[in-house]
C-alpha cells in the first residue's frame, strides 16, 4: 500500500474501498471481502445507508481499529451546527467506532458552515481525526477557509481519466489540500472501461483497464477508492501496486481528459444554483 501524508500529518491509504451504490444486504459482505483481499480504507457515507454494515464488517473482521482508516460525510439534511453534531454521534454508533478517521461535508449546500462548526468541534473532542469537504467548488472552498479554523484535509471530488478535474487539482494543490477521486471507474461507464487507448496500455503491462486508472491515480497522488460487489473485481483493483506506467502512457491518459463528469462539476454549481434563485 501507498500512502498520501495530510495537511495535518495524518496518513492515509492511497486506495480504499467505495461503498456507494452498495445495498445494505450486500455491504457486510463486500467490505467483509475487501478486508480479506487486503484494503484498509473504506469510503462510507450517511446518506449510502449502509454505515452500520460497514461497521458489523469492521467489527466482525477482528482488524485492530488503528489498522483501518474509515471515512463518512454528512449529508445535507444533517446540516447546521446542531443536526450536524447529533448526526456526528449517530455515525459513530452506525459505525461501531470509538473515532472516524476522515469526516467530510457531502455537498456544498444549506449551512455547510454550521455544519463545519460540529465537524471541527468534533475533532477537538476526539470523535473524528481530520476533516474536509466533498463536490466544493473554489468559492466554498474559500468559505471554508475563511470562517473555520481547521483548513481541510482533502477535497472528495468525482475524477476519471475522462473527466480529469485539472482546474480544480490546480486550484488545491498550492493550498495542500488533497484530492480524492470518487468514482474513478467512471460509474462502470463502458465506454472508459473498454477505452482502445487504455486497453493497449493496459496490454502492456498485462493489466485491465480498471487497473491502469487505478494506477494512473496512484501516480497522481489522487486517493481513490473504487466500488465494486464482485469478488474478483475487488480483488483485480487492488492488484495496482506492483507496477508503474511509463511516463508515456501518463501523457497519453492525460490526452483523454474531455472534462466530462457524470454529475454536475462543483465549480458549475454557484451558476446553478444562481439561476434557481432567480426562478
Ligand atoms: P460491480 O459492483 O458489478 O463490480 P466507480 O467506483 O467508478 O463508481 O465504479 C463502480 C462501478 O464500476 C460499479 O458498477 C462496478 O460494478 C464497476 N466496476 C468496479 N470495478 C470494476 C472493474 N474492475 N471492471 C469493470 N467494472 C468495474
Amino acid at each position: 500500500m501507498e500512502y498520501v501524508t495530510l495537511n495535518n500529518g495524518v496518513k492515509i491509504p492511497i486506495l480504499g474501498f467505495g461503498v456507494y451504490g452498495i445495498a445494505k444486504e450486500d455491504c457486510e459482505r463486500c467490505v467483509t471481502q475487501a478486508l480479506d483481499v487486503g484494503y484498509r480504507h473504506i469510503d462510507a457515507a450517511q446518506i449510502y445507508q449502509n454505515e452500520a454494515e460497514v461497521g458489523n464488517a469492521i467489527v466482525h473482521s477482528n482488524i485492530p481499529r488503528d489498522e483501518l482508516f474509515i471515512t463518512s460525510k454528512i449529508w445535507v439534511c444533517n446540516f447546521g451546527y446542531e443536526k450536524a453534531k447529533a448526526s456526528i454521534d449517530r455515525s459513530l454508533e452506525r459505525l461501531k467506532t470509538p473515532y472516524i478517521d476522515l469526516m467530510l461535508i457531502h455537498r456544498p449546500y444549506a449551512d455547510y458552515k454550521g455544519a463545519w462548526k460540529a465537524l471541527e468541534e468534533a475533532v477537538r473532542e476526539g470523535k473524528i481525526k481530520s476533516i474536509g469537504v466533498s463536490n466544493f467548488n473554489e468559492k466554498q472552498t474559500e468559505d471554508i477557509l475563511r470562517n473555520g479554523t481547521i483548513t481541510p484535509v482533502v477535497n472528495q471530488i468525482e475524477l476519471s481519466p475522462y473527466g480529469q478535474q485539472r482546474r480544480m487539482r490546480k486550484y488545491l494543490e498550492p493550498k495542500n489540500i488533497a484530492v480524492q477521486s470518487w468514482s474513478p471507474l467512471g460509474h462502470g461507464n463502458k465506454k472508459l472501461l473498454s477505452d482502445p487507448v487504455l486497453a493497449e496500455i493496459g496490454a502492456k503491462y498485462d493489466k485491465t483497464v480498471a487497473q491502469v486508472i487505478l494506477r494512473w491515480n496512484v501516480e497522481n497522488g489522487l486517493i481513490t477508492f473504487p466500488k465494486s460487489c464482485n469478488y474478483d473485481r475487488i480483488k483485480s483493483n487492488f492488484e495496482i501496486f506492483d507496477f508503474a506506467l511509463s511516463e508515456e502512457d501518463m501523457a497519453k491518459i492525460y490526452a483523454l481528459d474531455k472534462d466530462k463528469y457524470c454529475f454536475t462539476p462543483p465549480r458549475w454549481l454557484d451558476t446553478i444554483i444562481a439561476k434557481m434563485k432567480k426562478a
